[in-house]
């Protein structure tokens, strides 16, 4: 059994079910890399959009993709996506991205193209004998099946639902109206994303479920940590 940093961690879920923060948190505590393949996703969007790319049309939207440079550094305490040169790691979080990217996510030459990215991500950590976290839809299915430990996020949609209102009003208590909203694009977003033909969002048969309802985020990374620790190679 090697050392847990050296790890490659595959992790999956739902919208606000806590990816991102238990993912950084995982990879800061063991010095592991840290990767957020959504964030790759939503920057091809920004492209998509700044390009007024009709996100409908899948071969113009294919098209773009092929000529389209994205690069997302692996730092777990300044996670950094970049387009064409471009930082865009503020406005890949804008309302209008969310909404769009479920559609650009299901092209496949954009899968594709992203997948390659990644996969070369996870390659450079093992190479340099560093650890891995990897977030996303499709991780543990698709992109690395091969991962040491597999964890599925789960978390209930009303939690969810206030977690995201939280994160979009910047921290300040959101309306129940915004809840609501907020709610209701998510459980579209989780339809869209796991009802797709390719790479759909789906739990791989070896992931450990983790349910973060009623647990905080330091509780959870310690979950996730125990498991690691627990992992023979
Ligand atoms: O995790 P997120 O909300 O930033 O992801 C944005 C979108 O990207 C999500 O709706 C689905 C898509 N996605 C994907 O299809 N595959 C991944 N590995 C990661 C994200």
């Amino acid at each position: 059994m090697s050392a847990s940093n050296a790890l490659v961690i595959a992790v999956d879920g739902p919208a606000g079910s806590g990816k991102s923060s238990v993912c950084r948190g995982v990879a800061t505590k063991l010095g592991m890399r840290y990767l957020d393949t959504g964030a790759m996703y939503r920057a091809m969007t920004v492209a998509v959009l700044a390009a007024g790319v009709d996100v409908a049309d899948e071969a113009a939207v294919e098209a773009l993709a092929e000529h389209t440079s994205i690069t997302c550094g692996t730092d777990p305490s300044a996670p950094e996506v970049w387009l064409d040169g471009r930082d865009v790691a503020e406005s890949i979080r804008g309302l209008e991205v969310t909404a769009a990217v479920s559609a650009v996510s299901a092209v496949q030459g954009v899968r594709r193209r992203l997948v390659e990215i990644q996969r070369s991500q996870v390659q450079a950590a093992r190479h340099a004998e560093v650890g891995i976290v990897v977030e996303g839809r499709d991780i543990g299915t698709v992109v690395v099946p091969e991962a040491d430990l597999k964890i599925y996020l789960v978390a209930d949609p009303a939690v969810r639902a206030q977690r995201r209102a939280l994160e979009n009003g910047a921290g300040k208590p959101p309306e129940p109206e915004s809840v609501a909203a907020t709610h209701e694009a998510l459980l579209k977003r989780d339809a869209y994303d796991a009802g797709r033909d390719i790479s759909p969002l789906a739990q791989a048969d070896d992931a450990r479920v983790v349910d973060t309802t009623d647990f905080t985020l330091i509780e959870v990374v310690e979950q996730v940590c125990a498991l690691a620790a627990g992992v023979q190679r």
